[in-house]
C-alpha cells in the first residue's frame, strides 16, 4: 500500500501518479487534498508519516509545488527518511543508500514522464542492507 499526499501545488501531478497506479494494479490512499484550492503541506505530510509509521503504508508520495516544504516537514517527524528526487539516479540511490520511505516532488518542477519513471524506479529498487549503509541510517535515527 502506497500513501500519496500533496498540496494544491502537488495536485495535477499527484492525480497523474495515481493514474500510473492504478495502471500498475498499486493499492494506494490517497490522504488528499482532493482539489486547486490553496492548503497547507504540512497537513498532508503528517497524514501520510502516520500510515508509514503505524505501516498500514510501506511507502509514501508527497507532493508540493517545490517539493521543498512537503519534504521538509516529513523529515521532522521520527521513522521519516523523505527523500526529494526529480532524477532516477537519486531514486534508486536513496532506496539502496538511505532506505527511504518516503518520496517527494515538486509538482512546479518536474513534468509527469519522469516523475512517473522516478516512482517506478523508488517502488522497484530494495534496500541494499549493507552494513555501512544501516549504521549510517541508525545515526539519523538516534
Ligand atoms: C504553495 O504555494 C507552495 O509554497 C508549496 O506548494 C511548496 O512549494 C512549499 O514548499
Amino acid at each position: 500500500m502506497i500513501a500519496i499526499g500533496s498540496d494544491h501545488g502537488g495536485f495535477a501531478l499527484k492525480q497523474e501518479i495515481i493514474a500510473h497506479l492504478k495502471e500498475r494494479g498499486i493499492d494506494f490512499a490517497d490522504v488528499g487534498c482532493y482539489d486547486e484550492q490553496s492548503t497547507d503541506y504540512p497537513d498532508y505530510a503528517k497524514k501520510v508519516a502516520d500510515m508509514v509509521l503505524s505501516k498500514e503504508a510501506e511507502t509514501g508520495i508527497l507532493i508540493c509545488g517545490t517539493g521543498i516544504g512537503i519534504s521538509i516537514t516529513a523529515n521532522k517527524i521520527k521513522g521519516i527518511r523523505c527523500a526529494l528526487c526529480h532524477d532516477i539516479f537519486s531514486a534508486k540511490a536513496t532506496r539502496e543508500h538511505n532506505d527511504a520511505n518516503v518520496l517527494a516532488f515538486g509538482g512546479r518542477i518536474i513534468g509527469p514522464g519522469l516523475a512517473l519513471a522516478i516512482v517506478d524506479e523508488f517502488l522497484n529498487t530494495p534496500f541494499s542492507n549493507d552494513p555501512r549503509h544501516i549504521r549510517r541510517i541508525s545515526k539519523i535515527e538516534n
